[in-house]
C-alpha cells in the first residue's frame, strides 16, 4: 500500500522538473493527482502518462489557481495535499538595472502565485477536516548568492507566508511546509538563459551547473527532482503529522558552505577582525 493511497494531490509546475517528479512520485504513492502548469503540451503529456488530470494554470492569475481546485474537487471530490511548486529564474541582472514590469511579473509567479495556492488549499481542506500545503522555496531564500535578487527575495518571502499560514491554520489540522531545495538537475538554468530549446546548449548549461554544484556541495553531486519528491512525499503523508511551519532544505549539505568549513578554522576570514581575534587569542591561551 502506498504512503499516500486515498489523498488527492494538486501540483503546480508539474509538467517539469520537480514538480514532475513530485506528481510521478505521488502518483507511484497511491495518490489521485492533478498537474497544473502554464505549459499545455507537456503538462498534457505528463498527465496522460502517470494517469491525472491535467489543468492549465497561470499561478501569477489567482482565478486560473481558484479553478484547478475546483477541477481537483470537482474530479476527485476533495483536496489533501497542495503542492505549490510553479517557478521560474524571474528578472535578472544588477539592482541598478532592475526593470518594473520584470520585478512584478517575478514576484506575481513567486510570491503571490504561493500566496494565493494556499488561499484556495485553505479553503477546499477546511471544507475537508485538513489537509498538507507543501511550496517550493530555495536555498535561494536562506542565503545570497544562489539565485537573482527578486527570485531571492521571493524565496525568502515563501519561507514567512508559511510559518505565518501554518500559525493560522493549525487548527484547521491544515499543516504548512516548505522545501528548499540545493541545486536540482532541471531545465530551469536553460530556460533562465532562453537557451532551452537548443537540447545542446541546454545540456552545456545544466553541465556547467551540475559540476558548480557539485564542487561545493558536500554530498558531491547534483540533485534530482526524486531528492526532492522524496521530502514531499514525506511531507504529505501522515508520517510527518507532528510537523507545520517548517522550512526543510534538501540540498545536499549546500548550505552548510562545505568550502568554508575545508579550512582551518583560523584561516577564515571573519569580518570583525579585532573582536574575533582577540577571542581566538584567549582561547588558545587557556587550551
Ligand atoms: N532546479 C533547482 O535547482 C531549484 C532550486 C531551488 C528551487 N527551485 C524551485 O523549484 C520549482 C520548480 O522548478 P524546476 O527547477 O523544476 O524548473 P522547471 O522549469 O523544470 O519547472 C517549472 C515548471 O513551472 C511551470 N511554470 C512556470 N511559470 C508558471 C506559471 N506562471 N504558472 C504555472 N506554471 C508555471 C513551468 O511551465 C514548468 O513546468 C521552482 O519554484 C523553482 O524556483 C528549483
Amino acid at each position: 500500500m502506498g504512503r499516500l493511497e486515498g489523498k488527492v494531490a494538486l501540483v503546480t509546475g508539474a509538467a517539469s522538473g520537480i514538480g514532475e517528479g513530485i506528481a510521478e512520485r505521488f502518483r507511484s504513492e497511491g495518490a489521485e493527482v492533478v498537474v497544473a502548469d502554464i505549459d499545455q503540451a507537456r503538462g498534457t503529456s505528463v498527465a496522460s502518462r502517470i494517469a491525472g488530470l491535467f489543468v492549465t494554470c497561470n499561478v501569477a492569475v489567482a482565478s486560473d489557481i481558484a479553478g484547478a481546485v475546483a477541477a481537483c474537487v470537482e474530479g476527485y471530490g476533495r483536496l489533501d495535499v497542495m503542492v505549490a511548486n510553479a517557478g521560474f529564474g524571474g528578472v535578472r541582472g544588477p539592482i541598478t538595472d532592475l526593470d518594473e514590469a520584470g520585478f512584478d511579473q517575478t514576484v506575481s509567479v513567486l510570491l503571490k502565485g504561493v500566496a494565493f495556492c494556499m488561499k484556495h488549499a485553505c479553503r477546499a481542506m477546511q471544507a475537508n477536516g485538513g489537509g498538507s500545503i507543501i511550496s517550493t522555496s530555495s536555498v535561494a531564500g536562506l542565503m545570497g548568492g544562489m539565485g537573482p535578487h527578486v527570485y531571492s527575495a521571493c524565496k525568502a518571502g515563501v519561507i514567512g507566508l508559511t510559518r505565518s499560514v501554518a500559525l493560522e491554520q493549525g487548527p484547521f489540522n491544515i499543516r504548512v511546509n516548505c522545501i528548499n531545495p540545493g541545486g536540482i538537475a532541471t531545465p530551469i538554468f536553460a530556460k533562465g538563459l532562453g537557451v532551452d530549446s537548443d537540447p545542446a546548449a541546454s545540456a552545456e548549461i545544466l553541465s556547467l551547473v551540475s559540476a558548480g554544484v557539485s564542487a561545493g556541495t558536500p554530498l558531491g553531486r547534483i540533485g534530482t527532482p526524486a531528492d526532492i519528491a522524496a521530502a514531499a512525499v514525506w511531507l504529505a503523508s501522515e508520517d510527518s503529522s507532528y510537523v507545520t511551519g517548517q522550512t526543510i532544505v534538501v540540498d545536499g549539505g549546500l548550505t552548510s558552505t562545505k568550502r568554508l568549513a575545508e579550512f582551518p578554522s583560523d584561516a577564515v576570514p571573519l569580518p570583525a577582525g579585532g573582536e574575533v581575534s582577540e577571542l581566538r587569542a584567549s582561547e588558545k591561551s587557556e587550551s
